[in-house]
């Protein structure tokens, strides 16, 4: 095979926001942990991505895989029947719905929509960097505003407003630090913004609640506001890349005008119909996140490692030194992710695993912390 042994330079023709975008870090395929380290792939544990440990609904894959069989026709590019299902379940109608490709895509066309060299986008810190990535790639400039006690303080947010404010982005629960916000502030503080800005918020995690804040009386109220939802989380269907999002039927329209005509392809539209009306499966990964949330917190408790308490799908915890310990858990088969990139060097976030997979991170944690006192 030829190989290419003189690369172009592309980079005279690049855009100057492209040249300097930083990569995003995913969390390490189980895959990848098998070939570095020689590892068997069924032994290896993946608990970095905040996936569902549980699977993916059974109704789901059935339905996906009936799908499969006729990939030869392109999808529905509007997703009528997803939408309507959504419309219905949600309690929306149907033209207030955007289907994208997860919700990072939905997070990508609203800076195809709105960003403009120039324009400030408002975000907590340390939360999802996905905000920040696109922000960026858009010639944006984030504002990145410090939590509180590691939870979003709305006050600080409002103050980071200017007169060039486009976007502000509020994940609840907040990814990397599991940490929520009721409705009752977020009520207030988005009453507050000015006309000109649209609040985002990020739902990834919401079915992981009991009760999550219902924000539509803002929308039907004329307020400039998107709530994004993925199936990647509860629904268990993370590698099938859906998400949508519900605003008013202005909004959904113009980000549907940006985005590709068949972004959502026909399997992963099949899969996530049938994942919605699966309320047994959904029940189950609710209940068995909650236990898994609590047998954590104990064994850190008993360890003796900090967390921070977390009401979504996984933990963030204080090793002291979060790169060392990844390494360490790796070669034990156990993949979590550092937190380095969100400026957290002494963290790690473990998703939540099934009890068996939650004993194994545990007992190794137990022995790393052992060894580090002798
Ligand atoms: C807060 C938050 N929003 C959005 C996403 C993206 O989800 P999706 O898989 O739908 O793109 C994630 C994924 O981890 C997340 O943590």
């Amino acid at each position: 095979m030829n190989t290419v042994s003189d690369s172009p330079d592309y980079t005279v023709l690049a855009r100057k926001s492209a040249l300097s975008q930083p990569i995003y870090e995913p969390g390490k395929p189980i895959e990848d942990v098998a070939r570095e380290l020689g590892l068997d792939p069924a032994t290896i544990i993946k608990l970095a991505s905040n996936e569902n440990a549980f699977g993916a609904s059974p109704a789901a894959i059935k339905a996906g895989k009936r799908a499969l069989e006729q990939c030869e026709l392109y999808p529905d590019g509007s997703c009528y029947r997803l939408k309507q299902l959504l419309a219905e379940m949600r309690g929306v109608s149907a033209d207030q719905l955007i289907i994208g490709n997860g919700s990072n895509e939905i997070i990508e066309l609203l800076g195809h929509a709105f960003l403009e060299s120039g324009d400030e986008v408002v975000m907590g810190t340390p939360a999802f960097i996905v905000y920040k990535l696109v922000t960026l790639l858009f010639g944006g400039t984030p504002l990145e505003i410090p939590l509180v006690d590691y939870r979003h303080d709305l006050d600080s947010l409002a103050a980071a407003v200017t007169e060039r404010t486009k976007l502000i982005f509020l994940p609840s629960p907040n990814n990397p630090t599991g940490t929520a916000n009721s409705q009752e502030e977020i009520f207030s503080f988005v009453r507050s913004l000015p006309e000109s800005v649209i609040f985002v918020f990020d739902e990834a995690y919401a079915e992981y609640l009991e009760s999550p804040p219902d924000l539509r009386p803002l929308i039907e109220e004329g307020k400039k506001v998107i709530c994004l939802r993925t199936f990647s989380k509860i629904y268990g269907l993370a590698g099938l890349r859906v998400g949508y999002g519900y605003a008013a039927p202005s909004m959904a329209q113009l980000l549907n005008q940006v985005r590709q005509p068949f972004n959502i392809n026909s399997v992963a539209q099949a899969a996530a119909m049938a994942a919605l009306e699966d309320n047994v499966f959904i029940e189950k990964c609710r209940k068995s996140n909650q236990e898994g949330l609590i047998q954590l917190e104990k064994g850190f408790s008993k360890i003796g490692l900090e967390f921070i308490p977390s009401v979504a799908n996984f933990i963030t915890v204080n090793v002291t030194d979060g790169n060392a310990v990844c390494q360490s858990l790796q070669k034990k088969g156990v993949i979590v992710r550092s937190m380095a990139s969100y400026g957290m060097e002494e963290w790690v976030r473990v998703t939540v695993g099934s009890s068996d997979q939650n004993e194994r991170l545990l007992t190794e944690f137990n022995k790393i912390v052992r060894n580090r006192g002798t």
